[in-house]
């Protein structure tokens, strides 16, 4: 089964190509909307609770886990909680590192914003780090969507969420599976060097695209070539 982790603040239809070509190669998908995402209803109090509660829907064995972003910072915690469930790992513009406090500042910052004036400030706020300044119209406008799906409630809650993760980088180096990582080289919000610094440390392989943040959306031929190929070399060495 392929569990696919959405970003912050969209949800899983940001995979909707993706998961059309996991369909059609056969694969089993799993893509949750997290709570307070999607139209989902309650919050994300903690990433562990989240995680535990993710768990006991999962299957027992041979998940790969795919990440990107917040994703990513998802993965990690199921991959602490129980890597013995995953068979593979694709992590994409995402990082292992905590916040600085002024990153964690300003993720409170706008937890309080939300919660007093609804997420209708968040595409203006967000759009050009998640997809940069001259995404075509039809990626702004179904970016913008998904953003405007997510409750004040869940936004807050997910970026108190974020703000308390812990450091991954040694749950990371103890990974016994097969890694991919997926970069935007003009990803503004994760720098080249914090991907190749994820997968030096799970001795991943590299994919770079050139994109920004959400470079499944902008480059979906690149993303998910590279995610059918990975499936493929899993199914091959019998992973
Ligand atoms: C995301 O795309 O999920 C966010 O940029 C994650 C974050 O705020 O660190």
């Amino acid at each position: 089964m392929i569990l696919l982790l959405h970003a912050f603040p969209l949800n899983s239809q940001m995979y909707s190509l993706l998961q059309q070509e996991l369909y059609d190669a056969g694969e089993e998908i799993c893509a949750p909307d997290y709570p307070g995402f999607g139209g989902q209803e309650e919050t994300i109090e903690s990433l562990d609770g989240y995680a535990q509660q993710l768990l006991k829907t999962l299957p027992e064995e041979g998940i790969v886990g795919l990440g990107l972003s917040m994703g990513g910072y998802l993965l990690m915690r199921l991959l602490d909680l129980a890597p013995e469930r995953f068979r593979g790992a694709i992590f994409a513009n995402t990082r292992m590192g905590q916040d600085t406090p002024e990153a964690r500042q300003n993720r409170l910052n706008m937890a309080e914003k939300v919660l007093k004036e609804g997420v209708e400030f968040l595409p203006q706020a967000m759009l050009q780090g998640l997809i940069g300044k001259d995404a075509p119209e039809d990626i702004q406008d179904s970016v913008k969507t998904m953003i405007l799906q997510a409750s004040p409630e869940g936004v807050a809650a997910a970026q108190k969420a974020m703000a308390d993760r812990p450091d991954s980088r040694e749950v990371l180096s103890k990974l016994q599976i097969p890694v991919l990582v997926i970069a935007g080289s003009e990803d503004t919000l994760i720098p080249l060097e914090a991907m190749k610094d994820l997968a030096e440390v799970t001795k991943g392989k590299l994919v770079k695209l050139k994109t920004a943040h959400l470079s499944n959306l902008l480059d979906p031929e690149g993303f998910n070539g590279a995610v059918l190929d990975f499936l493929e070399e899993l199914e091959t060495t019998g992973e």
